[in-house]
């Protein structure tokens, strides 16, 4: 088990590339399953969601080649395999192999999904859609049971605004007979990138990053390349890093319409920020105002970028009040924040940060993924070593989070943990 280790408080310099999108790959990985031929994706990041996949299509029977950026599929000889436990307990986006499978075989077992605990994530939506196409779906026993005699198109209408949803949904009916139609479906540019795949693979897809769907069924579909969007989650952190920390950072390979809800907040913030076609040039200030801010959907300011844009607000100057309306429990940073000497609390599904607190290094936990990139953020911040753990987190989601960070001159290294630090964190 590692830590990783950061000597905060130092301005931050130079520029950063910015990996291709974790929730577009991990939808993308999965989907492949549909073709009857191999199918390459490029812009590959470097994180354990990635890994976990290759090896979920590779115990299914797919041939996995991953090269550096780029992963080649052959979905050829894959067959609907059970899947009930192991890899894909551990993450999130092992749902979109219930979506993939059920499309192409006609029936698929997968346990149900891990992933980051941030309050309930129920997946009735994705089960509603795959009803509606004509599956019979059980839950025996902590594993999905899915079974279809024929998929036929059918018009859902989401309860909830959901990416996973919207996306597996497709998934199952890109194949299916006649035509499907999703309304109220999420509007995430992932959405728009996985049925960018897809199409590029043979299906009839209309409507993607709208939030009316039309999906045509085929009957096969085939392989081609795709290249990955730029993961706009990743860029977000780099910017919330500049802004804190940075003299000037340019972030690179990015598509700033996707952040338009960040930049319009960092500026209400006081930052300095110029934006290009595919880069964002941020400058930090020393006066930055408080800001209240609310968790919406695409394009509303993104969840995924609360926790880490708190530990930004520790340095604005006044009362910030942070709401997650996506998901109202997503504050297990606030009490990590609070070892570092913010002056932080949650009330009433809120977070609540007075400023400008002066962060001091400590040693704190990463609960979960965007948890962990505001420790990263505060570490950065705060003087002294911060040491944080729960690295299983930051590493499913940040592609060579130490060499980006080091290339803007940030001293941040990984350490093997003892064996004593070991059954200490095992006894929290
Ligand atoms: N919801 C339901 N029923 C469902 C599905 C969702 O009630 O069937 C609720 C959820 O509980 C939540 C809201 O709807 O309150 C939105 O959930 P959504 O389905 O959109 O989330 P997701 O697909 O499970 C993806 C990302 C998350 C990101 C959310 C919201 C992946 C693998 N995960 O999750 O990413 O927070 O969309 O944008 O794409 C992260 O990257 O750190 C992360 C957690």
């Amino acid at each position: 088990m590692e830590k990783l280790k950061i000597a905060g408080g130092y301005p931050l310099k130079g520029s950063v590339k910015i990996s291709g999108a974790k929730n577009s790959v991990v939808a993308l990985i999965p989907a492949t399953i549909l073709a009857d031929s191999p199918v390459t994706i490029e812009g590959i990041p470097n994180i354990s969601d990635v890994q976990m996949l290759g090896g979920l299509l590779e115990e299914i029977g797919g041939n996995v080649v991953l090269n550096d950026k780029e992963m080649t599929i052959d979905p050829t000889n894959m067959i609907s395999m059970p899947l009930p436990n192991g890899k894909v307990k551990k993450l999130r986006a092992s749902y979109y192999l219930m979506g993939a499978m059920l499309g192409r075989f006609k029936k698929a077992v997968i346990g149900l999904p891990g992933g980051c605990h941030l309050g309930p994530r129920p997946i009735d939506q994705h089960i509603k859609g795959f009803e509606a196409l004509g599956a019979q779906v059980t839950n025996e026993q902590g594993a999905i049971y899915l079974r279809a005699n024929e998929l036929r198109g059918a018009r859902i209408y989401l309860d909830v605004v959901s990416v996973g949803a919207t996306i597996n949904i497709m998934l199952a009916a890109v194949r299916a007979k006649g035509r499907t139609i999703i309304e109220n479906a999420a509007k995430e540019p992932e959405i728009i990138d996985v049925a960018t795949l897809l199409s590029s693979m043979g299906a009839k897809i209309k409507g993607a990053g709208t939030d009316v769907i039309r999906i045509d069924g085929v009957e096969h579909l085939r392989g081609c390349r795709h290249s990955i969007i730029p993961d706009r989650i990743e860029a977000g952190t780099y910017i919330i890093i500049a802004a804190a920390t940075g003299e000037q950072v340019l972030v690179d390979n990015v598509i700033p319409l996707h952040l338009e809800s960040l930049i319009a907040k960092l500026r209400e913030m006081g930052v300095s920020i110029e934006t290009s076609n595919d880069q964002v040039l941020i400058s930090s200030s020393n006066n930055l105002k408080a800001v209240d801010l609310k968790t919406l959907v695409y394009p509303g300011f993104p969840t995924d970028l609360q926790q880490p844009f708190t530990s930004l607000l520790t340095r604005a100057q006044g009362t910030s009040i942070v709401t997650d309306t996506i998901y109202g429990a997503r504050f297990k940073h606030i009490d990590e924040l609070r070892r570092m000497n913010a002056n932080v609390k949650v009330e009433g599904g809120s977070s609540i940060i007075s400023g400008p607190a002066r962060l001091q290094g400590a040693r704190v936990r990463a609960s979960d993924l965007r948890a962990g990139a505001s420790l990263v953020v505060a570490g950065l911040i705060a003087n002294g070593i911060t040491e944080i753990t729960g690295l299983e987190h930051i590493d499913r989601g940040y592609s060579h989070l130490e060499d980006k960070l080091s290339g803007l001159g940030a001293t941040i290294w990984r350490e093997k943990m003892t064996e004593e630090e070991i059954e200490q964190l095992q006894n929290l």
